[in-house]
C-alpha cells in the first residue's frame, strides 16, 4: 500500500508540486498524495493539486480560534487515513492539539538554516544579517515556530552579487531537492531521534 501524505499550503505551492513531481518520477517510491489543504481560497498550490487531479479542501481559516481550526484541518486529513503530513508554505503554527494528533508525522520545510532565521521572509533576514551562507531545512514540527527537530539542510553560498530574489530561487531549488529526500527517509522509516537529533539509519538494499 502506497503511504497517504497530507499536505497543508497557504500558498504558490511550488513544494507541494516538487513532492507530487518527485511521486510521478518515482524519486518518492510508494507514496501518494491523499489530500491537499489550503487554508484560504485562492491559494494558487490549491489550483495546482487540481490541475494534477489530486483531491484538495479549502478550509478557511478567518475568524477561528486556532484549535477549533486545527481540529476541522486534523479531521479532514484523519479521514484521508494521511500517514505524513508535510507542510509545504503553510503559514500557520500548529495547535497542541494537532501536533498530538499525529505524533513525529509532521514535517516542514523552511528556507533558512535552522535555528537561524526563523518567521517571514527568512531568505531576507539571512541577506539582510549579511551572512555568507544560507539554506533551507527539513524538520519535524512541534508547537513552537519552525523550531522541531531537524532532519535535513541545505547551504547555499550568498554571492556579492546576489539580491533576495537570486538567493530565494536558489535556495527554492534546495528545498525542493531535499524536502523529496527528507520525505523518503521519514516515510521508509529510516531514522531514530535521540534528543533533538535526528539520526538516520542505512538504505536497505
Ligand atoms: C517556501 O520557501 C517555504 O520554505 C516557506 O514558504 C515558501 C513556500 O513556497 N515556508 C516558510 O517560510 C515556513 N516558515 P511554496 O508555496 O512555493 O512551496
Amino acid at each position: 500500500m502506497p503511504k497517504r501524505i497530507g499536505v497543508l499550503l497557504s500558498g504558490r505551492g511550488s513544494n507541494f508540486e516538487a513532492l507530487a513531481e518527485s511521486i510521478r518520477a518515482a524519486r518518492l517510491p510508494n507514496a501518494e498524495i491523499a489530500l491537499v489543504v489550503a487554508n484560504r481560497e485562492g491559494a494558487p498550490g490549491i489550483e495546482k493539486a487540481r490541475a494534477r487531479g489530486i483531491p484538495t479542501r479549502v478550509i478557511a481559516s478567518k475568524g477561528l480560534e486556532r484549535e477549533a481550526y486545527d481540529r476541522k484541518v486534523a479531521a479532514a486529513l484523519q479521514e484521508a487515513k494521511v500517514d505524513l503530513v508535510c507542510l509545504a508554505g503553510y503559514m500557520r503554527l500548529l495547535s497542541p492539539y494537532f501536533i498530538a494528533a499525529f505524533p513525529q508525522r509532521i514535517l516542514n520545510i523552511h528556507p533558512s538554516l535552522l535555528p537561524s532565521f526563523p518567521g517571514l521572509e527568512a531568505q531576507r533576514q539571512a541577506f539582510e544579517h549579511g551572512v555568507k551562507f544560507a539554506g533551507c531545512t527539513v524538520h519535524f514540527v512541534d508547537e513552537n515556530l519552525d523550531a522541531g527537530p531537524i532532519v535535513l539542510q541545505a547551504a547555499v553560498a550568498i554571492r556579492d552579487d546576489d539580491t533576495v530574489e537570486s538567493l530565494s530561487e536558489r535556495i527554492l531549488a534546495e528545498e525542493h531537492r531535499i524536502y523529496t529526500e527528507a520525505v523518503r527517509i521519514i516515510l521508509e522509516g529510516r531514522f531514530r531521534i535521540e534528543g533533538r537529533r535526528v539520526l538516520m539509519t542505512p538504505e536497505k538494499k
